[in-house]
């Protein structure tokens, strides 16, 4: 695991931004691996704006969710293909056809869950997977208890992650009680993840899952069985991990982060 910090979110936000970018230019036909959540707002917006400048394109891009709320239409605002339409499809040349969220609102879910799975392996697996964390330590909606190895299936949503989620549906007594997420299984086979988390809110469940044992209990711990995993912290969310001057040493002077340093980010 390469762990990076920077000192304000704008700049994790902007070292994230660039390392998408510069993975979506060295592979025109990529197939990415999105997460919601207000993280990656500004993340997308970053994306967005390349696009619009000219420097980025998406036309050969094939993207997979990690997750969706059972029972909402895809239509409906609150859902996650709303965010995604709204933060990054509407503002770039993606395909609508390669733009695959699960659709929560299918009759038979399993089935759903299976034609996912099958829809990522089609496409030749996912290059670049985005990941943000929970408060309760998930990673999509892997809530802590999920299998190590699970595949995408319905989850239960804890109680702490419908009032982390609350405000979008004005109450958490509306927040869906289930969701579709792909499994920690199906993350750890992407072949590149990136996770970005920031704030200090964060800093707890950072430290659990980056320097804890791994266990079902902190879902996002899986990640440091990653072979090739980028996690990417401001230093508020970074704030109790302990060797924290060899993270900020990675940055600093291994050269894979050299581009990254010369361009000032
Ligand atoms: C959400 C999503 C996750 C996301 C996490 C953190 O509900 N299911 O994919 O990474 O919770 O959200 P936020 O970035 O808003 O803190």
């Amino acid at each position: 695991m390469d762990i990076v910090i920077r000192t304000t979110a704008g700049q994790a936000e902007r070292l994230t931004a660039a390392l998408v970018a510069d993975y979506l230019r060295a592979h025109p036909r990529a197939v990415l691996g999105c997460a919601t959540g207000r993280t990656f707002e500004p993340v997308y917006a970053m994306l967005a704006a390349m696009h619009a400048e000219g420097g980025l394109n998406f036309r050969g891009v094939t993207t997979f969710n990690l997750d969706e709320y059972v029972g909402l239409d895809q239509a409906d605002r609150r859902s996650f293909r709303a965010y995604m339409v709204e933060h990054l499809f509407s503002k770039v040349d993606i395909a609508a056809e390669n733009a695959h969220l699960p659709d929560a609102s299918a009759p038979d879910l399993a089935a759903e869950c299976r034609a996912y799975e099958q829809a990522i392996q089609d496409a030749g697996g996912i290059g670049l997977q985005l990941l943000g964390i929970g408060l309760t330590g998930h990673i999509g909606f892997n809530e802590p208890g999920s299998a190590l190895q699970s595949r995408t299936r319905t989850k239960a949503l804890s109680e702490l992650t419908r009032r982390q989620n609350a405000e979008s549906f004005g109450g958490v007594e509306n927040v869906p009680l289930r969701a579709i997420t792909m499994g920690i299984g199906t993350i750890l086979d992407a072949r590149t993840c990136l996770l970005l988390a920031t704030g200090e809110a964060k800093a707890q469940v950072v430290a659990d899952a980056l320097e804890g044992p791994v266990s079902a209990s902190v879902p996002a711990s899986a990640l440091q069985f990653h072979p090739d995993c980028a996690v990417v912290l401001d230093e508020a969310a970074a704030s109790r991990l302990k060797n924290t001057s060899y993270y900020v040493s990675t940055y600093e002077r291994e050269p894979e982060w050299a581009p990254y340093r010369e361009r000032g980010l």
